[in-house]
């Protein structure tokens, strides 16, 4: 018999970062030493993940949303392994599943006006269908993104990314593709007038880019504007959507606008199986897979796998049985209240906006001379460092996960599992508060420990 895979873990516990340093990805483990966050962690569950020596971390980072429902949750489990126990048909290459369909029933429940699901395997495979079917079903060729979005690392999305650090050294992209700024109605305007755009894509609020919200007649106005041109409006909602920001399952719910395509991925799964989703308005589907024989014309060998389904199914249960939409709403306002005097009390914290679980701290140059002196030293060594003085000892002090927006290194983004308690939003209150007054005195602890972290850097 092969040894058992538990017990393989138990027997290698702690070998992970030189595995990884020596097959997987040598710099991702160093990037970890230098933060001082290559931790052993052994298990995850709820709103926590423990590391071998059995200390707690409340995890605000769960992955840009992914563990909406906190990390393991026992209701997608318990469905996961009655899956597998069932021997049922998974992923025939001539049927269709019963799973998948009653899912895409579901999920159309939840956005009525559109008709059609396609699910793929992760956010990207989801960006980049929608970027085919527009072009497919429009016949037309360029796609208008935005500066400062994030849609994955694939070609496509890629080439609909509208951040430098995630494109320099892979160009040519797609060709057609352009960025204009977020919120910007003129700008998208010009790009729509000349009729050959198929498709505006958008994060209906920008995650990655620095929790971005759009000003409130800029949805509208696109969809207005991509109607009269013949244009399909795709909401990518795979970070900020199924109830992030409250109140409703899709943000764009809050817009007074409707999307023709919208992309869930992420919490969609509860975490424990891959699966995204392109929620489509009928026509564009049927332009798209036109004939019999075009069926196959879009699709992917794991695209309705079993796990996958029943992953997202149990997951929606998780939603309702638990109420996250209000609770989402609901401690969202309370976690803004507790963050939004941070913003008086501190120079150093420039802004503080939420929505929902949706929140974030921009960090920016403060104003008094001995402050100034030690960002500028940082800005000059490394730029992308400054905010790991607040994030650093969050961790290291107070056992608390959070990180930037994706590439925007000066927003500290705060995106905890849905059914976060009051006292665990007063406890990261409370610690945020120590550790901006300890950067807050310079020179000081924060200072010393990004100062060290920055040498090394340069190092490398
Ligand atoms: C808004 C948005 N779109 C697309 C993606 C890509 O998703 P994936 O990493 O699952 O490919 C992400 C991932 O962070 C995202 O935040």
């Amino acid at each position: 018999m092969p040894q058992d895979l538990l017990q393989l873990l138990r027997d290698n516990q702690g070998r992970q970062f030189e595995l990884h340093d020596r097959y997987v990805n040598p710099q991702m483990r160093e990037m970890l030493r230098l933060v001082g966050m290559d931790t052993d962690y052994v298990r995850a569950s709820g709103s926590y993940v423990y590391d071998s020596k059995g200390r707690r971390y409340l995890d605000l980072i769960t992955h840009s949303a992914v563990f909406s429902i906190g990390h393991n949750h026992p209701h997608v489990a318990a469905t996961l392994k009655e899956v597998l126990s069932a021997e049922l048909p998974n992923i025939l290459l001539m049927d269709c599943s019963l799973l998948s369909g009653l899912l895409s029933e579901r999920l159309l429940k939840t956005a009525p006006h559109l008709g059609k699901v396609y699910f793929g395997n992760s956010g990207a495979e989801a960006v980049e269908a929608s970027l085919k079917m527009a072009r497919g079903a429009t016949g037309k060729p360029r796609i208008v993104s935005f500066v400062g979005a994030y849609h994955g690392l694939t070609y496509g999305a890629l080439s609909a990314v509208g951040h430098e650090m995630w494109r320099e050294g892979f160009a040519p992209f797609l060709p057609g593709c352009t960025q204009v700024p977020f919120n910007d109605v003129a700008a998208v305007a010009k790009e729509l007038a000349e009729g050959d755009v198929a498709c505006v894509l958008g994060e209906t609020i920008q995650g990655d880019g620095g929790v971005n919200f759009p000003d409130p007649g800029f949805w509208p106005a696109v969809a207005d504007l991509c109607r009269k041109r013949g244009a399909y409006l795709v909401l990518d909602e795979i970070q900020v959507g199924m109830g992030r920001v409250g109140g409703f399952l899709h943000a764009y719910q809050h817009y007074d606008v409707e999307p023709d395509m919208l992309l869930l991925g992420k919490a969609l799964s509860g975490g424990q199986a891959p699966v995204s989703a392109v929620l489509m308005r009928d026509e564009i589907f049927g332009r798209v897979f036109s004939r019999v024989d075009r069926c196959f014309i879009h699709s992917g060998t794991y695209c309705e796998n079993n796990l996958s389904m029943a992953a997202a199914w149990a997951t929606l249960d998780v939603y309702e049985e638990e109420d996250l939409l209000r609770k989402s709403a609901a401690q969202g306002d309370y976690f803004l209240q507790k963050l939004l005097p941070l913003k008086a009390r501190y120079e150093l914290v420039h802004d503080v906006r939420g929505k929902g679980l949706l929140l974030a701290i921009e960090l920016g140059p403060p104003q008094s001379l001995s402050l100034k002196l030690g960002w500028n030293t940082i800005a000059t060594m490394n730029e992308g460092l400054l905010a790991q003085m607040v994030i650093v000892p969050l961790f290291r002090d107070h056992g608390i996960l959070v990180q930037v927006g994706g590439h925007n290194f000066r927003v500290i983004k705060m995106m905890p599992a849905l059914n976060i308690s009051r006292e665990e939003i007063d406890y990261v209150a409370l610690s945020l508060d120590k550790v901006l007054a300890d950067c807050h005195r310079f020179p000081g602890g924060n200072w010393g420990l990004v100062m060290e972290m920055a040498k090394r850097a340069m190092v490398g």
